[in-house]
């Protein structure tokens, strides 16, 4: 046999092969798209809220931002956003921005950092209050919900503040006059410990919001965390439609090769 025809006999189980990658490599995207899509919401406890945030929602990212800017900001930095990154993200213009959502007199380029020193911090609250660039990838976004609405009033704490998912969290509520006072209801002490479990949590003094009102500000808050953890996020949500274009036709091509291939290879 010479090398021309064993070529000529190789050639279309040679096609095949190509094809046949092609479509496992088509599928392997697929199954890992699949993935990185459900993981984000993978990492969740049982007792845990629904945040329902929704990255697409720009009006509520708007507002995340701005009540995170008004009750959060004291305290917490986002040292890895910059303003002028939030304002393109969120359609936002630098004088808005500048004159409504910077307190500290930054730059528009310079990141969001806090004006609160160290010194003071472990005065008021035995440590600096941590970074909030990367908690929602470090927490998720059902805790942060969770947390922000489990604050109770409990005078055996520095602060008077307690907090049912974080107990002796040394953060005070920062939105109660939005949620109104909340306050616990106990259970059976434990007869080891003496301890009282907390079972419910009741808003026993209306704030300015009602139930509602204030769980979607605590969803727009989230949102807006989980958009500083990761900018990148709100353009592959808007990709992503055309990566299922592509994959969608990329198949059909794929079938239509697989097709014309295999009238070859029935011919011999
Ligand atoms: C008065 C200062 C202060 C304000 C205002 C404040 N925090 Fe905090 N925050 C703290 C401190 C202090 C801690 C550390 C708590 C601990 O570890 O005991 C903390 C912790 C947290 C944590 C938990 C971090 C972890 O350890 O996982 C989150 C989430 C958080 N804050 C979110 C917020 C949000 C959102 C707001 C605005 C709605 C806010 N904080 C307002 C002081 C503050």
């Amino acid at each position: 046999m010479t090398e021309m025809t064993a070529h000529a006999i190789h050639r279309p189980v040679q096609k095949m092969r190509i094809v046949n990658k092609f479509a496992t490599f088509a599928a392997g995207l697929l199954v890992s798209f699949a993935a990185l899509t459900t993981s984000a919401s993978a990492a969740e406890g049982g007792h845990l809220m629904q945040s329902g945030t929704d990255l697409g929602d720009r009006a509520s990212l708007q507002r995340g931002a701005q009540l995170f800017m008004n009750y959060c900001s004291g305290c917490h930095s986002l040292k890895y956003l910059r303003y002028s990154r939030m304002a393109e993200d969120l359609g936002l213009t630098e004088e808005e921005v500048m004159n409504n959502l910077n307190f500290t007199g930054a730059k528009f380029g310079e990141q969001i950092q806090v004006s609160l020193t160290p010194d003071h911090a472990n005065q008021w609250f035995g440590k600096m209050p941590p970074d909030l660039s990367l908690i929602s990838r470090v927490r998720g976004s059902d805790w942060i919900y969770t947390y922000l609405k489990s604050f109770y009033l409990d005078e055996s704490r520095p602060l008077g503040w307690n907090n049912k998912l974080f107990p002796n969290a040394s953060m005070p509520n920062p939105l109660w006059e939005l949620q109104g006072l909340q306050h616990a209801e106990f259970g059976e002490a434990d007869k080891a410990t003496g301890e009282r479990p907390v079972l419910g949590l009741k808003v026993t003094q209306p704030g300015h919001q009602g139930a509602e009102e204030f769980n979607q500000s605590v969803r727009d808050i989230t949102a807006f965390l989980e958009y500083a953890g990761e900018p990148a996020a709100l353009k592959r949500q808007s990709m992503g439609v055309w990566v299922i274009l592509f994959l969608a036709m990329f198949t059909l091509l794929a079938y239509l090769l697989k097709h014309e291939y295999w009238r070859d290879v029935d011919k011999h």
